[in-house]
């Protein structure tokens, strides 16, 4: 497994992180707690270091799993979780009504100070690796939010900061007040908007690292979801455009055009898209969502895979003829 540095923070975490929001259950179908247990620790077993999680996955549910799981072995992870996505307050930018209420965006100082204290507690432990503001909102100055995360940073409660779903500019107006160590946002072989829009560059040359989230598209990259396959009700997958049938059956096309590729490196086609996402210039690591243990053990392996320039270019064309709506 290799490792990347975390921006300017002086920490290094494994290309592939381990992704909590499913395991949280909410817009997933549920979860089963003991299966993301041992999900979570079978990635650390197979040299996974990085754990995302948040407080809004799963209303608390996935920092207690987390916690849960990482009890004893808190020195062998890097913890991020996430701020600013709040049902204790009305303030900010209503976001959306769920279980427990009305939920907002908001990155107030007082907010955040709450938040990090729920998240301590959930999460087990006197210290978060790495605080990322979850989505950005329009009532707070990003200098007001900056300045709350430095004094936590100051005080030994975070060690490095984040920001996640924001554009250049407005990394831009937090740096002016302190340093960005990552940038977490959607990326996968369908999704290309930060290479689009200079966003990898624009990171690249502020030694900020770039995580991708949903790399594999949900589990559509992995090749496993069929014509056939069906989702729970509350699961988002269900009625999501990106799952019709059509798209479903260009993937599938997509991913036969890459399996001499795959097996060239001995690589399942969720492991050559992590392989694949981790080599693009500027993404430093990989978020995949893993549910049980043999999905995490399968998704590590990815961590491990070179893929030739040739290989990329490869597969740069196939996305082309494939690519879905
Ligand atoms: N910052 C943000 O706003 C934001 C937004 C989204 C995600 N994220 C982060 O990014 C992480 C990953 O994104 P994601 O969970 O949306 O999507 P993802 O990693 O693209 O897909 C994860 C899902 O794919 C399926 N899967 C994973 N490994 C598999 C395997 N080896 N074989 C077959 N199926 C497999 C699992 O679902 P099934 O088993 O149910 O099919 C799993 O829940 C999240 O957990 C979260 O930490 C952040």
């Amino acid at each position: 497994m290799r490792h990347r540095p975390l921006g300017q923070s002086g920490i290094e975490a494994s290309v592939v992180g381990l992704g909590a929001w499913a395991i949280g259950g909410f817009n997933w179908g549920g979860t089963d707690e003991e299966a993301a247990v041992a999900a979570i620790q079978t990635a650390i077993d197979e040299g996974i270091t990085l754990i995302d999680t948040a407080p809004v996955y799963g209303f608390g549910l996935s920092e207690e799993i987390c916690g849960k799981a990482i009890e004893g072995r808190r020195d062998e992870v890097v913890l991020a979780t996430k701020c600013g996505i709040v049902w204790h307050t009305q303030r900010g930018d209503h976001f959306f009504d769920g279980p427990p209420g009305p939920v907002y965006r908001y990155l107030g100082r007082d907010s955040i100070r709450y938040e990090i204290e729920q998240s301590l507690r959930r999460l087990r432990t006197d210290r978060i690796d790495l605080l990322q503001t979850h989505w950005q909102e329009a009532t707070t100055r990003r200098e007001e939010t900056m300045e709350a995360l430095l004094e936590l940073k100051a005080e030994g409660k975070i060690r490095a900061i984040g920001v996640s779903n924001c554009d250049v500019q407005q990394i831009g107006e937090y740096e002016v007040a302190g340093p960005v160590d990552v940038d977490q946002e959607r990326f996968s072989m369908l999704d290309r908007r930060l290479q689009r829009n200079g966003q990898l560059a624009y990171c690249r040359e502020h030694n900020i690292a770039v995580f991708a989230y949903s790399p594999l598209e949900q589990g559509l990259l992995t090749g496993k979801v069929s014509a056939d396959r069906g989702f729970p009700e509350g699961d988002l997958r269900r009625g999501s455009a990106r799952f019709s049938a059509e798209n479903r059956q260009r993937i599938l096309a997509l991913l036969e055009d890459l399996k001499p590729i795959a097996d060239r490196h001995g690589l399942t086609y969720g492991q050559l898209t992590i392989a694949w996402t981790v080599a693009q210039p500027g993404l430093t690591h990989a978020l995949v969502g893993a549910r049980n243990p043999q999905q995490a053990k399968e998704n590590a392996g990815g961590g491990d895979a070179q893929l030739t320039e040739d290989e990329l270019a490869q597969i740069e064309e196939a996305v082309a003829r494939h690519k879905p709506q």
